[in-house]
């Protein structure tokens, strides 16, 4: 007897429809998968036998032949599972659903229970794609799948449940709709809790507006992880495809909280010195998603910037300029977005004193460069905004101060952030560019119009300290956002002198303009 059922495979974030057709016999006691199957899927059939047994279903047919079409695409993991087991019920009982228009996957446990698989969403969004209306998948995956509008989705728990709601005996009831939530922007860190350092909050205002990578130096304790974690709290909530793709990417990595089907506030990921070139861009068998793409349409933080390997931190170059990345293994080649903000900290020097008011640096100014060093030129020449983070003074601290009183929360600040946003998206319509940190060499003369005073300031800026004509691209960019969140179509010159503040520490700890 011969079944068809629509299964979904999984690359990496790109699913793919597998029909998984079985043909089934009472001859000699057989059990094979062919299709390109690897071992994994190959295991299907210890735990589609044993789910079977302990679930008390006897087994009609003694010979199986599976194949899974096409059979020139590779196909490893266990969420072939549910489609070989529900081929096989198809091919015994007398079903009730119509096959031709549902798709399964998920895992089969030995005691006869489904097991979560991840890449949920992408399968899910593949199955709608190909025109299926129903679909059936792990319970555990349920809620993440609903989001996807046009497909009644089934959460299955046990191999019973799936037979009777197959064959009519006993329905399951559909996941309920996914009903669309807003950022939880009060579930995040607030940048009213940090006292003073209005010059820093000013600096992480520009880059979250024009999405500008940042570099926070200063002394130990003086809040820069701190800072960094509240930049989530001011960029404007994430549209619908941002989440949907940023899901897909925490899906595959199987880090998605099973509460909270769709990822709706920005990620932020810090990441340790000590990870590795594959933790930070992805790797291993089946390349997973690394931190870039974790933090996708997010914050990617890197705390001790000095202290991470050299070749890890060169591994980033290309990602940062292409906001994706290609990771290539003999089982083929799979490509995650990585559109993210870098966000780096770092002492001024080995002990960490060097420019604190009252504290002593005891590192040799040899030691202190070699440090600074440790950071490439084409790292740094991918960070738009450098900023000196100080020592918060007693009364800004306490609060005794005016200063307390100015500080902002995140609401203020993504609303100025947000408008600047608008600007940009209304500017950009129809180019690849959607913000100022992507503006094209190209583009620069025509969207970075500068007022006459901002104009001799440049100049003079950049005869007086030779500065490269890179670091001038970078200025007008930032400018141009600083123009952006003040309204003003032209950049004037206090948003050139906001800019070139953002490049002066080149010359402070790497010894250049
Ligand atoms: N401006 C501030 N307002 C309120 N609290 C602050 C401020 N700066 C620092 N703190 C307090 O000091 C703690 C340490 O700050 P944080 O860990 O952010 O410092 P850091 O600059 O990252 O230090 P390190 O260089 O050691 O990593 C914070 O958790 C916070 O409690
Ligand atoms: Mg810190
Ligand atoms: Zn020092």
């Amino acid at each position: 007897m011969f079944t068809k059922v629509n299964g979904i495979g999984l690359f990496g974030m790109n699913a793919f429809p597998v029909a998984t057709e079985i043909h089934a016999g009472k001859g000699i006691s057989d059990f094979r998968i062919v299709g390109l199957a690897d071992a994994s899927v190959q295991e299907s059939r210890q735990r589609i036998f044993s789910a079977l047994k302990n679930s008390g279903i006897e087994l009609k047919n003694k010979s199986f032949i599976i194949n899974l079409a096409p059979a020139s695409v590779k196909k490893a993991g266990s969420s072939y599972d549910m489609a070989i087991l529900a081929a096989i019920l198809a091919a015994q009982e007398s079903i009730e659903v119509d096959l031709q228009s549902a798709a399964f996957f998920g895992e089969v446990s030995l005691g006869g229970g489904i097991n979560g698989v991840c890449g949920a969403l992408s399968m899910a969004i593949e199955a709608q794609k190909n025109g299926n209306r129903e679909l059936f998948l792990p319970h555990e995956n349920a809620a993440e799948a609903s989001v996807v509008s046009g497909l009644k989705v089934y959460g299955i728990e046990t191999v019973t449940q799936l037979k009777n709601h197959l064959t009519g005996r006993k329905p399951v009831t559909p996941h309920k709709p996914y009903v669309p939530e807003r950022a939880a922007y009060h579930t995040l860190p607030d940048f009213v809790d940090v006292k003073g350092q209005e010059n820093v909050k000013q600096a992480l205002t520009i880059a979250a507006a024009g999405f500008h990578n940042v570099l926070m130096i200063g002394t130990p304790g003086t809040g820069k992880s701190m800072l960094a974690k509240r930049i989530p709290s001011v960029l404007p909530a994430m549209t619908f495809d941002e989440s949907i793709e940023t899901t897909q990417i925490h899906s595959v990595a199987g880090i998605l909280d099973n509460n909270a089907p769709l990822v709706v506030n920005r990620p932020f990921r810090p990441v340790s010195h000590t990870a590795s070139a594959a933790g930070l861009c992805g790797g291993s068998g089946i390349p997973r998603p690394g931190e870039i793409s974790l933090a996708h349409n997010g914050v990617l933080f890197l705390d001790v910037l000095p202290e991470f390997d050299r070749r890890t931190l060169e591994t980033l170059r290309q990602p940062v300029e292409n906001r994706e990345i290609v990771i290539s293994r003999a089982t083929g080649s799979v490509c995650y977005p990585c559109n993210f903000m870098l966000v780096a900290a770092m002492n001024p020097c080995p002990c960490g004193n060097f420019g604190h008011p009252t504290k002593q640096c005891v590192c040799s100014p040899q030691a202190a460069a070699k440090y600074a060093g440790k950071i490439s030129q084409p790292v740094l020449d991918r960070i738009d905004i450098q900023v000196e983070v100080n020592p918060v003074s007693y009364t800004e601290l306490s609060g005794e101060g005016a200063a307390e009183a100015a500080a902002e929360s995140s609401a203020t600040i993504r609303e100025k952030v947000e408008k600047a946003r608008l600007i940009q998206e209304e500017r950009y319509h129809g180019t690849a560019v959607r913000s100022n940190s992507e503006i094209e060499p190209s583009m620069l003369g025509e969207v970075c119009v500068m007022d006459d005073s901002a104009k001799t300031l440049i100049k003079n800026v950049f005869d007086k300290l030779g500065m490269s004509a890179r670091a001038y691209d970078r200025i007008l960019k930032v400018a141009r956002t600083a123009a952006d969140l003040d309204e003003s179509g032209l950049i004037m010159k206090k948003h050139v002198s906001q800019a070139i503040s953002y490049r002066s520490l080149d010359r402070k700890y790497w010894g250049r303009g």
